[in-house]
């Protein structure tokens, strides 16, 4: 890739458009309007622009904005959880505009390693400095390509400690890597976590799994990244991602397929509907 992330700079502004626009939003994330690019920054603060986004460059995607809000709060609340429990380290792979780091109230006895792209993680840290954030001391960053280098060697050569209880935060990349990058990661992290540790990701449903209804979402959301240069190319059903994961020795994954998720974050929002192509995924290391 050449240029920083397309698909890392729309989560951010769907992030940022929800947090400005929506009168009772289910995530909070104030930070992410400073991430984005000017254009986004834009589009967020004036809800016209917002609307007319919705209407044109957006319509194909914007069905699938509440998946990227959710997948930040689920991350917010597995994190929150672990954190009274001695969590010491945070990863978050594919990190992109995440935001989560730098919020006023974040622990910073936690240590965060950033994972990305360089040319991304350039560009984010452009943008963290002009609010003063690109230099904090909790925080990591580590350029390495996923398809290229040994995300092993790149964290340890970036001061992470596997001996450290570790949340690994892996969000909006599953769908964009191999299958056996993916499921080699995995096996990375099941043999080198310590015990206690955990991995949440998302993931996404094979077409053949997804409700007729939602289907004609999904081919315009996947087409759109296709053009965007990030195409989807790891699709898992829930018994094969269970299947996986037992093998590599995670016993009782947390699986959540859209229905509970929806139960868990949007009972009675009429104007939050979860689209029925991703679901999410939460593997401790015991
Ligand atoms: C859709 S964005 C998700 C960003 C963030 N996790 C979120 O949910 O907002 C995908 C991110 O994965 C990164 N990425 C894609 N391929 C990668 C690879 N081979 N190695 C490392 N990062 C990669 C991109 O640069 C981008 O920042």
């Amino acid at each position: 890739m050449q240029r920083p992330s397309k698909t890392a700079e729309l989560v951010c502004a769907a992030r940022a458009t929800h947090t400005l626009q929506y009168d009772n939003p289910v995530y909070f994330d104030p930070l992410a309007v400073e991430l984005c690019g000017r254009f986004w920054k834009l589009v967020a603060k004036y809800k016209p622009l917002t609307m007319l986004m919705n209407d044109v460059i957006m319509r194909k995607l914007v069905a699938i904005v509440p998946e990227i809000i959710l997948r930040a709060k689920f991350c917010e609340d597995v994190f929150n959880s672990l954190v009274q429990n001695e969590l010491r380290q945070l990863v978050v792979l594919g990190a992109g505009y995440d935001s989560f780091a730098y919020r006023d109230d974040f622990p910073t006895k936690v240590k965060v390693f950033e994972v990305d792209l360089e040319i991304t993680q350039n560009e984010k840290r452009a943008r963290l400095a002009k609010i003063h954030k690109d230099n904090l001391p909790h925080v990591t960053y580590v350029p390495l390509d996923l398809k290229e280098q040994s995300l092993e060697e790149g964290l340890e050569s970036h001061g992470f400690d596997f001996s450290h209880k570790t949340l690994v935060s892996w969000f909006g990349v599953t769908y964009y890597i191999d299958r056996d990058i993916f499921l080699q990661s995995l096996k990375i992290f099941k043999r080198t976590l310590a015990s206690g540790s955990a991995v949440i990701f998302d993931f996404l449903l094979p077409q053949e799994d997804i409700p007729d209804h939602w289907k004609p979402v999904e081919q315009r959301c996947a087409n759109f990244v296709a053009k965007k240069g990030e195409p989807w190319s790891n699709r898992l059903n829930e018994n094969e991602l269970q299947y996986e994961l037992e093998r590599i020795g995670f016993s009782e994954p947390e699986i959540l397929m859209p229905e509970v998720i929806e139960q868990k974050y949007v009972v009675g929002r009429e104007d939050f509907v979860f689209p029925h192509i991703m679901c999410f995924c939460m593997a401790t290391v015991t």
